[in-house]
């Protein structure tokens, strides 16, 4: 009887040992953070490029959850449950108050999660619009405010929210360094659909992520993005893998240089190549996934339905040749026609 008790402490405490290295990593000051205890073998993870962060495939976009929407909370809590750890807000949205709402939700949750936040859009002192500042000063003062929103004392990807050719790409870079070396943020990127920044911040700084949209909808990345990414160690976090829900229920409207037909054309390929599979949500993801470069595919959920909806997308069957095949030739490929 004590040689079986101890024959399952031993198996026992090999298996905690096992979840406890393959879930744990470090943060910034150097305690341990669960990457996700709860679901490790569902999701699937991904590391950002040359970097630590093990980002979820899948990415919680925060923008569509609304200040005031008594379901967000819950929905974020669910989303840790089912293994997301990566969540993506900024500054911008809904001014500041976004960024509140995701440091309320993860009071208490901070070490589960890797958090993005961007900067570098500055509301208008009367609330007008926004302009674009990617000065070192501005960078420097916006990071204390979002860090007191979203209620830590670090940032892991702190991303610049666009840029211009035109910047002072050397003096953002400088406020980015500083902050690393300040400890109030892990790790940065930025976010752009910019060929020609993007070269000069692959050339010239140490990103470790790009944010861009990428999907069925929307393949301008792959002329070159990613695979000059890839080829950096540089992750891609993908945005816009639904089309706003336009691959999956939405009533069809024209979306980039595509019109409805274009829209609708590649919508019924998601459905038809889903089949029972997948929901066609889950084939608008995996498509996005097949993409060696991208990290997460940051997909904006707002409630609890989408989220049920999507979650389970590593479970889901990945997408063979003739699927992707069939996919790809439902639409054109589009390109980028500017700041190339
Ligand atoms: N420049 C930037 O850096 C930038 C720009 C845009 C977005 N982002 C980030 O990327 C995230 C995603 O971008 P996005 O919101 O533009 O793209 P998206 O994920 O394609 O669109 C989000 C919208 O899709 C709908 N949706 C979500 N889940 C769905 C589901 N399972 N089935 C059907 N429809 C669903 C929702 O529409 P309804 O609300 O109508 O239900 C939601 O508001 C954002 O949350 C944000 O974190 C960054």
């Amino acid at each position: 009887m004590t040689r079986r008790i101890s024959a399952f402490l031993r198996v026992f405490g090999s298996l905690w040992r096992k979840n406890f290295e393959a879930c744990a990593s470090y943060d910034v000051t150097g305690s341990p953070c669960f990457k996700n205890s709860l679901n490790p073998d569902k999701m699937k993870y991904r590391k950002a490029g040359k970097s630590s962060l093990e980002l979820s495939e899948i990415g919680f976009g925060c923008m569509s959850l609304r200040p005031g929407d008594v379901e967000a909370t819950a929905v974020i809590h669910h989303a840790i449950e089912k293994g997301i750890n990566f969540f993506d807000t900024a500054d911008l949205y809904d001014k500041g108050e976004n960024e509140l709402l995701v440091g309320k939700a993860l009071a208490g949750k901070r070490k589960q999660v890797i958090l993005a936040t961007k900067v570098g859009n500055q509301w208008r002192p009367d609330g007008s619009g926004w302009d674009w500042n990617p000065r070192k000063e501005y960078i420097l003062a916006s990071i204390d405010r979002s860090l007191e929103r979203l209620q830590t004392d670090y940032i892991d990807l702190y991303q610049l929210h666009g840029g211009t050719i035109n910047d002072p790409i050397d003096e953002t870079i400088e406020a980015l360094e500083l902050l690393k070396q300040q400890g109030k943020i892990r790790f940065y990127g930025i976010s752009s659909i910019r060929p020609n920044v993007i070269d000069e911040y692959v050339r010239r700084s140490s990103i470790v992520t790009v944010m861009m949209q990428y999907g069925l909808l929307d393949r301008r990345p792959e002329e070159r993005c990613t695979q000059l990414l890839k080829e950096n160690g540089i992750g891609v976090l993908a945005r816009g893998a639904l089309a706003k829900g336009l691959l999956v229920d939405k009533q069809e409207e024209p979306f980039l240089s595509y019109d409805r037909n274009d829209v609708k054309a590649a919508a019924d390929a998601v459905k038809k190549v889903s089949g029972k599979s997948r929901t066609p949500a889950q084939t608008a993801i995996q498509f996005v996934l097949s993409n060696e470069a991208v990290t997460s595919a940051v997909v904006g959920i707002r409630t609890m339905q989408q989220l049920n909806d999507v979650v389970d997308v590593s479970e889901s069957a990945p997408l063979d040749a003739d699927k992707l095949k069939m996919l790809r030739s439902a639409v054109d490929q589009n390109f980028y026609a500017e700041h190339r």
